[in-house]
C-alpha cells in the first residue's frame, strides 16, 4: 500500500532550492511512496478568531494533512529562523485547539541554504515546533545543504555524487523511520 507523505516546502520563491531539495529527495524515495505539495501559500494569516468557524482554506489544509502517513518538511533559513509563511501553515493546522492535525505523524526537517551553514537554525527552530505538535521528527541524518548553483535542477536532479549518495542515506533513513509508525 502506497505511503502518501505531505511534504510543506517554507519557500514561495519560482526557483526555490527547497523546492528542488525536495524534488530531489522525492526521487530518490521507494515507489511505494508517494509525495504531495501543500500548497501554503494562499493561507490567511492565522488569527485566533478563526477557531469558531475555521476558513475553508485552512480546513483544506488541515485535511491535506491528516489524509497523509507523514510529512516532510523543507524549508530555508530567514534571519537565522523559519520563514513566517511555514510557521503560519504550522499553526493554522494545529488548530482549532484540541485538533491538531499534525498529532502523531512521523516526519522529519531538512534545508537548504546559500550560507555555509545550510539552514541548520531554521531547522533547529523547526524541530523545536514539531515536537510541541507532537509530529515525531527524525534525528539524524541532518540534512544541510549549502547550495551551489546547479547542485540540483528544476526537475530535482543532482549533478554531485556525494551529494547524491547523502541524500539517499536521508531518504533511507526517513523511509525507515515512517515505517515504524505504520
Ligand atoms: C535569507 N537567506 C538566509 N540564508 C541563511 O543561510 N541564513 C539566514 O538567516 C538567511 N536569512 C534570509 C532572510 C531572508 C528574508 C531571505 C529572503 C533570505 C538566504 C537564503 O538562504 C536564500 O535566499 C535561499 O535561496 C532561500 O531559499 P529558497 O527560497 O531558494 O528555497
Amino acid at each position: 500500500m502506497s505511503i502518501k507523505v505531505a511534504v510543506f516546502v517554507g519557500s514561495l520563491r519560482q526557483d526555490s532550492i527547497n523546492r528542488k531539495l525536495a524534488l530531489a529527495v522525492e526521487r530518490l524515495a521507494p515507489k511505494d511512496f508517494s509525495f504531495e505539495h501543500v500548497p501554503i501559500a494562499g493561507l490567511p494569516l492565522y488569527n485566533q478568531d478563526f477557531d469558531g468557524d475555521y476558513p475553508a482554506a485552512c480546513r483544506q489544509l488541515k485535511q491535506s494533512v491528516e489524509a497523509a502517513d507523514a510529512l516532510l518538511f523543507v524549508t530555508p533559513e530567514y534571519n537565522r529562523s523559519i520563514p513566517g509563511v511555514l510557521k503560519n501553515a504550522i499553526d493554522i493546522a494545529s488548530r482549532p485547539w484540541g485538533t491538531n492535525s499534525f498529532a502523531g505523524k512521523p516526519g522529519a526537517a531538512i534545508g537548504a541554504s546559500i550560507g555555509a551553514t545550510g539552514s541548520a537554525l531554521s531547522q533547529q527552530h523547526l524541530r523545536n515546533v514539531l515536537t510541541y505538535v507532537d509530529v515525531p521528527v527524525l534525528a539524524q541524518p541532518e540534512v544541510f545543504i549549502a547550495f551551489k548553483d546547479g547542485l540540483i535542477d528544476g526537475d530535482g536532479k543532482i549533478s554531485n555524487d556525494d551529494t547524491r549518495k547523502f541524500l539517499q542515506g536521508f531518504v533511507d533513513k526517513y523511509v525507515e523511520w515512517v515505517k515504524r509508525f505504520r
